[in-house]
């Protein structure tokens, strides 16, 4: 399973990319508004710390902007997938730009007919966004069961179900249980996966232990 991180702050990004497990970034409008720094600088920044694809979203409405806007940020790095939303408009231009060789992540998917729909439109990544579903009282996870399920049943799709809106690691563990290929998941749920207090209070003790020893290795 591919983790991206879900940020567009680039100072995070680098210590995370230090950890040698980030295999992708993922930004967003609200994230870029976030970060605070002009989009296409982030973009180009981030795009040269992190070999993996970069998500970078359009914001226009309509098809001819919004291929306008995803051929320019095509254009910042060749790791760049541009997102475009789950929308007629956005998924004529997903077709577009995945027949000119730019990978593309269709944003703002909430059902399996939306994930059909994008698989069929050449999409490189679905983002199906697992908390806000949580959020609304419906269960964000049975929706990537019934994309996995789907996909599985035509293998020459070969769109990777991008697990979205990740709010804490038991959505990790579920996505990665049901075969999803990527959790875009915000930094401090990546830290998250690291830590068990059983880790922490063992590794004291042993260390404790040792150093009663008076030893050293090196
Ligand atoms: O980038 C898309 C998605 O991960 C947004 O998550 O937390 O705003 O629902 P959230």
């Amino acid at each position: 399973m591919k983790f991206f991180v879900d940020t567009a702050d680039v100072a995070e990004i680098k210590d995370l990319a230090a950890s040698g497990l980030l295999d992708g970034v993922t930004t967003n409008p609200s994230l870029i508004m976030k970060a605070g720094r002009p989009m296409l600088d982030v973009i180009k920044e981030i795009c040269a710390i992190v070999p993996g694809p970069v998500s970078a979203e359009t914001v226009a409405t309509d098809h001819k902007t919004m291929l306008a806007e995803g051929r320019k940020l095509a254009k910042l790095a060749k790791n760049v997938a541009v997102k475009v939303p789950l929308t007629p408009d956005g998924l004529k231009t997903c077709k577009a730009l995945a027949a000119e060789g730019t990978m593309v992540n269709v944003t703002l998917c909430f059902s399996a007919a939306q994930a059909l729909l994008a698989a069929k439109a050449g999409a490189a990544f679905i983002s199906p966004f697992v908390g806000r579903l949580d959020d609304i009282g419906q269960d964000g996870m049975h929706l990537i069961a019934e994309i996995m399920t789907i996909y599985r049943q035509y293998p020459h799709f070969e769109t990777e179900v991008l697990v979205a809106s990740v709010r804490h690691s038991m959505h990790v563990v579920q996505a990665a249980k049901l075969g999803a290929h990527v959790a875009t998941v915000p930094p401090n749920v990546l830290r998250q996966l690291f830590k068990h207090a059983l880790t922490d209070n063992g590794l004291k003790a042993f260390l404790d232990d040792w150093a009663k020893t008076g030893q050293s290795i090196l």
